[in-house]
């Protein structure tokens, strides 16, 4: 492949066929490898596919993580979620578009402008709680996570913010670090299913992050355990498409549960709601 000078489009060929057996959409993250080694657009690309073009080591490097199935935002370090940018690396979750249904779902369920106690378990790479305390100006937020790399990722996008008077990072195993009276528990709680034949691109994903035990309810049963246990009013949390009835099954006395779907019509997560609340 090495340094030498080609057009654009044929730099563009070349890179595809190279990470044609990890990617999905090859050409599309051939032109996102193109933009940022260039610091150009699509529209850029688009328009100067003649331009020579003679490619370094750098971007061969990329190609070469790429090929050995390393997602592009950890190269890049950087990730889209509810419409902003955050900085992401290994040790946190990449966030998921679907991840950004739970956010709807906690705007929906909350009053925007109150002042309340929002708890995040699982925050990762801290991307959820920090579009929460965007959208929720006069919440207490306190974000909790087992892992510690994880909280060093939260912790950059909460300063890159400039939410650190907003948001209480901390260590935590659930909520056993947060005596605090909690009236909005929100999760994105590790749910599969341990021993599940895994994509290899989430190979490079920490495991905390994805497993929840035999049949990845663990985590789940436990914080409704929570719930229940310090009758928090409200708890918003992403599940498995195939959890619904496990989570059904152990609705607390006193509770109603509302479940919601992804975009490609599966179940997706719940909101759990405390009657005397509604
Ligand atoms: C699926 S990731 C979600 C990350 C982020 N909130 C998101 O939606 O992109 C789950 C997170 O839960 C954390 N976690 C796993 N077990 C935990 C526990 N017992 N207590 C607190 N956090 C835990 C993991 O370290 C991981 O960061």
């Amino acid at each position: 492949m090495g340094g030498h000078v080609r057009p654009l489009r044929e730099c563009l060929d070349v890179i595809a066929a190279e990470i044609a057996g990890s990617a999905e959409r090859p050409r599309r993250e051939a032109e996102r490898m193109l933009m940022e080694y260039l610091e150009r657009d699509g529209l850029w690309l688009i328009t100067h596919q003649d331009e020579p073009l003679s490619c370094d080591e750098r971007l061969w490097e990329w190609v070469a993580r790429r090929k050995a199935h390393e997602p592009l935002e950890y190269i890049f370090n950087r990730v889209s979620f509810y419409s902003q940018l955050f900085y992401v690396a290994p040790g946190a979750l990449i966030p998921r578009p679907e991840t950004e249904l739970l956010i709807d779902r906690v705007l929906e369920a909350v009053e925007r402008d109150g002042s309340f106690t929002l708890c995040e378990v699982g925050v990762g790479s801290g991307a959820v709680s920090v579009t929460l305390a965007l959208h929720l100006e006069h919440a207490t937020m306190i974000g909790v996570d087992i892992s510690e790399d994880a909280l060093g990722v939260a912790a950059k996008n909460v300063a890159d913010f400039g939410l650190e008077s907003r948001i209480d990072l901390r260590k935590s195993d659930l909520l056993e670090n947060v005596p605090e009276t909690i009236d909005v528990l929100v999760s994105n709680p590790p749910y599969v299913a341990a021993g599940a034949a895994l994509e290899r691109n989430l190979n490079y994903e920490p495991d905390l992050a994805l497993f929840g035990g035999v049949t990845g309810m663990d985590i789940i049963v436990r914080l409704i355990d929570a719930v229940a246990e310090r009758q928090i009013p409200l708890f918003c949390c992403e599940m498995g498409y195939d959890q619904r009835e496990g989570v059904s099954a152990i609705v607390p006395e006193g509770y109603g549960v509302e479940f919601y779907k992804d975009l490609a019509g599966l179940d997706r997560g719940f909101v759990m709601t405390r009657k005397d609340d509604i």
